[in-house]
């Protein structure tokens, strides 16, 4: 035999990594497994089988969690938070790094039995899933040890409950617990029913490094014990990772109950490539976007937007590396393609592929395995960007592939999507690819490269694909409030008279602003502003779901205001808090009019408000993340998009400008509902406004009941986000009519804020109205 001949007839054999270990893992504990809850293990009063996908097999039994399970583990949290959160930063980083190197120390043991439970390739558990999870651990030891100095305005939100899914059993975990331990929170995490093992693995290693009792408790289960957790009143922050579905009914159960919420969703992420681009590379990394994972990953790549003039080519060297790959035993180190999790899972994904009629459907003309969990790596082809698999989140193995011609016809079809969590772009022409980074509607965005993640940078998506980030400073965010404690805010009412007289003898109906233009409430209906002392101030018009729609459609074409530059955004301003001064007498004669008192310090605060803006709006920068890879992570903070908000009723003109000002300032049109009791400051604001080079739409100004408009506003498809600072009690319907297009909402739940001050301004403003992108960009031949 030649060596020609070795080489091309060269077989690979198996390499088989020994389960040795975990089998004695799971045989030390009797293949039965209770709940970990203040420390201990807590056998549960119902079990259910765990299984290897790869070959049905059970491995153990697992507690099925009950209401009175997630009760005792609430209590056990609840019961840790006083001194958790009281030790001091570098105390609470010990014990973070200690479980840093206990996961090092048993990194091999937790990968194999993640491998085992749930079926994924041993060469991702051991070189991808636990590095990462180390990495977690370690840096958010970090902000743990620099939280006192640098968020020392920041306190933990409480008891966390963390549902978490099964595609990355352990890295979920890490990912929602080192952040919330590092914040100074305690956490009740639920695994995913597929794959506990691992989350209970980790339960041991938080005893081994004497983690105080109740800081982590864990409570297996299915969506029963999940939503137990969610509705539990003792919890104060639910973090969920799933199906959007879920996350929506979440979305609603915690609607009004003052619990903070971060989705991490679906998607359905586009993977473009140029006519220009490495295709080899593109092809590799396409390898790592839908196959990674056997494609169970919320962020693959997988839609496929080639340009025309290469697809045939394309996908002529696609099918040939498809070919290559290899399906086995997940433990085997030298296969590519592990199992589905679990049959359920797999049935999904054959009866999503058999359904479709469009396109051509490749299957990789591989073995599989006979027993198991297995599908084939699986490309369809001439799919229109309408056909249901180019639109419906596949999570198997399968990519749909769609073609395009120009840039901007890839950007139409990569949009054309209710999801938006990540994006590749693959072009060797770097501007054309740094050009795409910012329209792609993602909250990540992979430049030639797909699935790199890092602790350091920020990971969550926009539209349905959820709200949040998780990694780096922005991930902070989510475990954190501020320190100070608001005091409740009781409905504040205006003043009414059976028969008003007029202070003025022209009775003034005040317009709303719609598009740039002064509008006529649609209902026909307006009410009267009356004075403290009963005088006539003015009419004002009672703004309907119609008025509403007639204004979002204005923002939705000033859409443009986002790409305006942060100097130019500055400027207008400026411009506004000009022409604001030159008519301070009129607008404190306004104000003292409606409520009585005098206006002069709310007009004064009014144009502090707007300078401070007109300053933020150059100066909200983003940054460039440590991330250890040679390349660039860059977090852009994009605007939002359009915002519906309901102004504080208390500050009738520093409430409105407290809210359009951080909204303009990050390049967000806003459609304001303005003080309910006292709005003829705000409708006064059009003629400041149409003076100072606001262009149409940017804002737009509907007056009306807080609770008529409110839930038009929070569900309305095309707005991205709404903010509610109403003395009317409305966080719970704003809250639960999100979940339609899961918009992110801002709500008061009932407590005040104090305008006059530095409460009402700053970075929980600019936060609200931006996103961070992260822009990954490798470098290097
Ligand atoms: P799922 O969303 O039902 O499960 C995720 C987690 O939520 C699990 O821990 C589950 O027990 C829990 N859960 C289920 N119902 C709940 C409820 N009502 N309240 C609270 N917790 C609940 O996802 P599933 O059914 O396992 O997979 C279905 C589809 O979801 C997949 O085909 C995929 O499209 C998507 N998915 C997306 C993930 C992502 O990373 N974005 C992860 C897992 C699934
Ligand atoms: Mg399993």
């Amino acid at each position: 035999m030649t060596v020609q001949e070795i080489f091309e007839t060269m077989d690979y054999g198996t390499a088989p990594e020994s389960a040795a270990e975990a089998m004695a893992w799971l045989d030390k504990h009797d293949r039965v497994f209770g709940h970990f809850i203040g420390g201990v293990a807590v056998s549960g009063a119902a079990q259910f089988a765990t299984k290897n996908p790869a070959n049905g097999q059970e491995l153990a039994q697992i507690a099925q969690g009950s209401a009175a399970d997630v009760d005792a583990a609430v209590a056990a949290a609840r019961k840790a938070f006083g001194p958790w959160s009281k030790l001091s930063g570098h105390k609470r980083a010990r014990y973070l790094y200690a479980l840093a190197r206990l996961l090092q120390k048993h990194s091999r043991l937790f990968a194999v039995l993640e491998t085992l439970d749930n079926g994924k390739p041993i060469r991702e558990s051991r070189d991808i899933d636990i590095p990462l999870v180390q990495r977690h651990f370690y840096y958010h030891a970090g902000m743990a040890q620099l939280m006192e100095a640098e968020l020392p305005d920041a306190a933990p939100l409480g008891v966390c409950g963390q549902i978490i899914p099964w595609n990355f059993p352990l890295l979920m975990l890490a990912w929602k617990v080192a952040p919330a331990l590092a914040m100074g929170n305690t956490v009740v995490l639920k695994p995913a029913e597929y794959t506990s093992l691992t989350a209970l693995l980790f339960a041991q290693i938080c005893a081994e490094a004497g983690l105080p009792e109740g800081v982590v408790n864990i409570v297996t289960g299915d969506g029963a014990t999940g939503a137990a957790i969610v509705d539990h009143p003792g919890i104060d922050k639910i973090a969920f990772t799933g199906s959007t579905e879920v996350g929506r009914k979440i979305r609603e159960a915690t609607a009004g109950s003052g619990k903070a919420l971060t989705l991490e969703l679906g998607g359905k992420s586009p993977y473009i490539v140029f006519e220009d681009a490495d295709l080899d590379s593109a092809v590799e990394g396409l390898v790592d976007a839908i196959w990674f994972n056997q494609g169970q990953v919320c962020c693959a790549g997988s839609r496929l937007i080639v340009q025309e003039g290469i697809a045939d080519a394309f996908y002529a060297k696609l099918k040939t590396r498809m070919a290559n790959l290899r399906a086995g035993d997940p433990l085997d180190k030298s296969i590519d393609i592990g199992a589905i999790v679990d049959p359920v899972q797999l049935k999904t994904i054959t009866d999503m592929v058999d359904a479709n009629t469009d396109g051509e459907t490749h299957h990789a003309p591989i073995p599989l395995p006979d027993q198991g969990c297995f599908y084939p790596p699986t490309l369809i082809t001439g799919l229109s960007t309408a056909s249901h698999l180019m639109q419906e989140e596949i999570f198997g193995p399968v990519l749909a592939a769609t073609t395009f011609r120009t840039p901007a016809e890839a950007v139409q079809i990569a949009n054309q999507t209710r999801y938006g969590l990540a994006a590749s772009v693959w072009s060797e022409n770097i501007n054309l690819a740094l050009d795409m980074a910012p329209k792609l509607v993602s909250g990540i965005v992979w430049v030639n490269a797909t699935n790199l993640f890092d602790a350091a940078a920020g990971f969550g998506g926009v539209r349905e694909s959820g709200f949040g980030r998780e990694g780096g400073w922005e991930g902070l965010r989510a475990y954190t409030k501020p320190k100070a404690t608001p005091k409740p805010l009781a409905q504040i009412t205006g003043y009414s008279a059976d028969a008003p007289s007029p202070a003025d003898p022209l009775d003034r109906t005040a317009k709303m602003y719609v598009g740039g233009k002064q509008a006529r409430p649609d209902s026909g209906y307006s009410r009267p502003v009356v004075s403290p002392k009963g005088k006539l101030l003015g009419h004002v018009g009672q703004g309907s779901r119609k008025d509403l729609r007639n204004a979002v459609e204005a923002a939705a074409k000033a859409r443009s205001w986002a790409k305006t530059t942060g100097h130019l955004r500055a400027q207008i301003l400026y411009y506004i808090a000009e022409n604001l001064s030159a008519r301070v007498d009129a607008f404190a004669k306004r104000l003292s009019d409606m409520t009585g008192k005098s206006g002069v310090a709310e007009v004064d605060a009014s144009i502090s408000r707007l300078f401070s803006y007109a300053a933020w709006a150059d100066k909200y920068d983003g940054a460039a993340k440590g991330v250890p890879l040679r390349g660039l992570a860059l977090a852009i903070n994009e605007p939002v998009g359009l915002i519906g908000a309901l102004a504080p009723d208390d500050v009738p003109l520093l409430g409105a400008v407290s809210l359009i000002g951080p909204a303009l300032a990050m390049g967000n049109p806003i459609v304001l509902a303005p003080s309910e009791p006292f709005p003829l400051a705000a409708t006064d604001l059009y003629q400041v406004l149409e003076t100072s080079d606001v262009p149409a739409g940017v804002v737009n100004i509907v007056t009306g009941s807080h609770a008529e408009l409110a839930p038009t506003l929070a569900s309305h498809l095309e707005l991205d986000a709404v903010w509610s600072f109403s003395s009317t009690d409305l966080s719970g319907v704003i809250e639960a009519q999100t979940a339609g297009n899961l918009k992110r909402s801002w709500v008061n739940n009932g407590k005040a804020r104090d305008w006059m001050s530095t409460d009402g301004e700053g970075r929980a403003f600019l936060q609200a109205a931006t996103e961070v992108k992260t822009v990954w960009v490798p470098y290097g031949e």
